[in-house]
């Protein structure tokens, strides 16, 4: 069945409060749940039609009185009161649940001894019938009951109310309240026999907040990190977007088995454990850096996604792509602007580009879906974020802050859409933004050509701008949209040139805003030919091409102030450099460099006035997907690694000098420290460390040296993937030490599994074949699946695209099995074909014929058959 948002109705019927009461049991858990219903006086009236999936109903009474079979019908997906009375009315269900035998990871499910759920989207009907969707709004109070031996913490959302033994058993009791109205996508229950750490925060308007964070026993001693980031968050908030949090606590809980990175419960979020814990020895700083985003992420959900929620599922970026851009500007805030912004790119065009340019590509806001779990993606999320950020540089810091405060005011309590969202940005700045809506309309990405041409004799430069957009599934055409390009002109010297004159009406401030199809700007009285520093800080998710010589692209790299275009000139050389060179290997000839390239590198990476995590962002050259992804047709894997061997052997060897002398001076004696400043010399001198150890034995001996002599995760991996990079004979002693050091610690053997995944040499597969049969693999846990499978079908072009096909097979085979118990997690791996189409034709037509097989799978999941069908369309 296909959900399309111009069929969008109000609810029929309305719940004001909720009263639950779980009697956990492993096998045998019993959910009562007391609905204070009312007729929605704006609903259509008619059945009240309650969701529900996989449960046992026990009970059914209205007002007290048990419904007769006549009243009701019970199919596999609902439970339809017919024509309840046309007033409020209280409605008793009892149902039945097996938590351990729920391996999809929805609703209510036991993973490690640990109760716990997951409800967003459309998991709260697997634990009881109810209105399953965002805009019903209720008042949540939960009685949980477990052994207490079982389940001594028990928690919900909202503050605790009340809590003892049960008289004459071996059970006791907890009982949470929320006061604010939620939909059920947001209910949590926890249980289990967990460890915590506490903490308190007080608001700035004086309200004390209980922190607590629990995981497994004995992992208590790795949650600091977390709890600092959380408190972090929590000021942040209230200094960058005025928002106070509002309940008495505040709980994360970890847990080992989770679909997803983490989920944003009213005061109770839940997280997957790699996003919580985290020590020197057993995180990396990127593991750091990802548990500060989400902790920040889930908590922003408490405003933007909680307070005001979406009106329906394809509002979905209301909220998550508002709150990605907010723990973007957190981190920016918290460690440093131009590298979170440079990473947060990089991200986007890895993801979110490479989704908008093939078969899965959807709008911001799409209009139709299948299952709403695989809508939970790179678009909704990562473009989600751009547009907002577009949104601020459009309206200026206060213009953008007076449109959030609207919002936060006027929708508070409500489940919105887009239009209110943008509504309230029109009004409080009096600006029109109307075409700003084909931002969320229009999927693809866009593609601005600038070029300038500057006249000696006038004394002018012209700048012409046009706009295009490619056709995506269901719009073969697209309109023109509101593009900001932020820009400067470099003067010969390389400072901006301050007095811009042009009698362009698109211009103003540092900023063109592109809003028809083609735009002409003519700057005057200017000297000397400029330079143009086009899209700075990546100002809107478009693909920029310029008409710009090396010679510019090299006079950027040194100069552009702009740290965001200074960093994108060395990776435009770079990708000029390798397209030519996977062109040269695939016809047998041999590539060639740009000396200067080398050149403009070296000296970056020797200033040590910059920032070294800007150093190493710089040093870091583009992937072999980047250039698959620029490349966009016939494109060959193997060839494109061969060019990306050829330029990091090169910069060794020519840098090597430099990058030894960078490898020497960034060692560090100090304690280690996650901190940014910390991580950002480890980052330059292991991006160094990888390409010293490509170039040759004394390389590999230094990779060898510093993964033993390392003290912290980040040197310890750091040293190893250089040794499995190079496919080193070494390598696999270290990886049989690193898995002794680490088999006891799960999310540290996750690493040593992707690892193994990302290998490039011919021999991955047979290693992927016999590590799915390791001891230490497991089909129930979405971590460890994705550390080998995701990490080999997503992270290892050249193997998961083997000519012969046998990558694409193994995928397909194992994405068929864990369907069976987790559809969810299937139909993410799936998500790795998606580019299959701009491949040669003889890795196209075996790719073609794995989906062909997955597509004609009996019993295949709607998650997976929906990932599938779309990307054969
Ligand atoms: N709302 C959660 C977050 O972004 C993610 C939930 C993902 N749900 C899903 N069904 N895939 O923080
Ligand atoms: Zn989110």
């Amino acid at each position: 069945p296909v959900v399309r948002l111009q069929d969008y109705a109000p609810p029929a019927y309305l719940v004001d409060r909720v009263e639950l009461d779980f009697r956990l049991d492993p096998q045998s858990t019993r959910v009562r749940s007391r609905l204070h219903v009312r007729p929605n006086p704006d609903g259509p009236g008619g059945d009240l039609v309650l969701d529900g999936e996989d449960l046992e109903l026990t009970a059914l009474e209205l007002d007290g009185a048990p419904l007769a079979g006549t009243a009701y019908k019970l199919d596999k997906d609902r439970l339809t009161i017919t024509t309840p009375p046309e007033r409020a009315f209280v409605l008793d269900i009892g149902t039945t649940i097996d938590p351990s035998a729920n391996t999809r990871l929805m609703g209510l499910y036991r993973s490690n001894g640990v109760y716990c759920t997951q409800c967003e989207a459309e998991g709260f009907r697997r634990i009881t019938f109810f209105p399953d969707r965002p805009d019903v709004l209720a008042v949540y109070t939960v009685r949980i009951e477990a052994r207490a031996s079982d389940a001594p913490v028990l928690l919900s959302n909202g503050n605790p109310v009340g809590s003892g033994v049960v008289a004459g058993s071996d059970r006791h009791y907890a009982v949470w309240h929320d006061p604010h109205p939620k939909p059920s996508y947001l209910f949590a229950l926890v249980g289990g026999d967990l460890g915590r750490v506490g903490d308190t925060f007080v608001t700035a308007s004086g309200r004390e907040v209980t922190l607590g964070i629990y995981v497994e026993k004995g992992k208590e001693d790795r949650c600091d990190y977390a709890l600092e980031a959380l408190k972090r968050s929590m000021r942040w908030d209230e200094d960058a977007f005025g928002r106070e949090y509002d309940l008495d606590v505040f709980n994360i809980v970890a847990v080992s088995d989770f679909n997803m990175g983490a989920m944003e419960n009213k005061g109770l979020n839940v997280f997957n454990d790699k996003y919580v814990l985290a020590s020197p020895e057993t995180a990396t700083d990127t593991d750091y850096a990802n548990i500060e985003a989400i902790i920040a992420h889930e908590y922003f959900h408490n405003w933007t996604g909680n307070r005001i929620t979406c009106r329906d599922w394809f509002q979905l970026c209301l909220k998550e792509g508002l709150t990605v851009f907010r723990d973007q500007e957190f981190s920016a805030d918290v460690r440093s602007r131009a590298v979170e912004r440079i990473g947060d790119v990089r991200t986007l065009k890895a993801h979110q580009f490479v989704e908008d340019a093939g078969p899965l590509a959807h709008p911001v806001r799409p209009e139709t879906y299948k299952e709403i779990n695989n809508f939970y993606t790179a678009t909704v999320y990562e473009k989600g974020a751009e547009l907002i950020r577009m949104l601020k540089t459009l309206l200026g810091a206060d213009g953008f802050r007076a449109g959030m405060d609207l919002y936060f005011d006027r929708h508070d309590g409500t489940a919105a859409t887009i239009e209110d969202f943008i509504g309230c940005f029109a009004e409080a700045t009096g600006r029109k933004l109307d075409d700003f809506m084909l931002w969320y309309h229009q999927a693809g990405t866009p593609e601005v050509t600038a070029s300038g041409r500057y006249d000696t004799a006038a004394r002018t430069y012209e700048l012409t701008l046009e706009q295009t957009c490619p056709p995506t599934p269901g719009q073969p055409t697209k309109q023109p949209m509101p593009i900001p390009i932020a820009f400067a002109l470099l003067g010969p010297d390389g400072d901006e040139i301050t007095d811009l004159k042009t009698e362009s009406p698109a211009v103003r401030d540092g900023l063109i805003e592109l809003t028809g199809t083609r735009e002409r700007i003519v700057f005057t009285d200017l000297p000397a030919k400029p330079v143009p520093s086009l899209l700075r800080g990546f100002s809107a998710p478009v693909k920029l091409t310029a008409n710009l010589t090396d010679d510019d692209l090299l006079f950027a790299a040194a100069e552009d102030s702009d740290p965001y275009n200074r960093w994108q000139a060395v990776q435009s050389l770079a990708t000029r450099i390798l397209i030519a060179a996977q062109a040269a290997i695939a016809d047998g000839r041999t590539p060639e460099i740009e000396p200067r390239f080398l050149r403009s590198l070296e000296h970056t990476v020797e200033a040590d006035a910059l920032d070294p995590s800007f150093r190493a962002q710089v040093l870091s050259l583009p992937s072999e997907s980047d250039i698959a992804r620029e490349i966009g047709r016939n494109v060959d894997p193997d060839a494109i690694h061969g060019a990306d061997q050829w330029l990091r052997g090169l910069i060794g060897g020519e840098l090597g000098a430099c990058l030894t002398d960078v490898y020497r001076r960034f060692g560090s004696n100090l304690p280690y420290s996650p901190d940014a400043a910390g991580a950002g010399r480890r980052a330059l001198r292991n991006t160094a460390l990888g390409l010293i150890a490509g170039t040759g034995q004394a390389g590999i001996e230094t990779a060898e040296q510093h993964y033993r002599n390392a003290d912290n995760m980040t040197d310890r991996m750091a040293g190893l993937s250089a040794l499995t990079r190079q496919g080193a004979p070494e390598a696999d002693a270290a990886l049989d030490d690193f898995f002794e050091r680490y088999r006891t610690d799960p999310l540290v053997l996750d690493k040593w599994f992707s690892l193994q995944a990302t290998m490039t040499g011919a021999d991955t597969l047979d290693r992927v074949t016999a590590l799915m049969r390791h001891p230490a693999f497991s089909l129930s846990n979405p971590n460890r699946v994705r550390a080998l499978v995701g990490a080999f079908a997503a992270a290892n072009p050249t193997q998961f695209n083997r000519a012969d096909g046998a990558g694409y097979r193994l995928v397909a085979d194992f994405t068929l099995e864990i369907d069976r118990s987790n559809p969810q997690v299937a139909a993410r791996l799936l998500s790795a074909f998606r580019s299959w189409r701009v491949l040669e034709p003889v890795r196209r037509a075996a790719a073609e014929a794995a989906l062909r097989r997955i597509a004609g799978h009996e019993g295949l999941s709607r998650d997976s058959a929906d990932i599938v069908e779309r990307s054969l369309d």
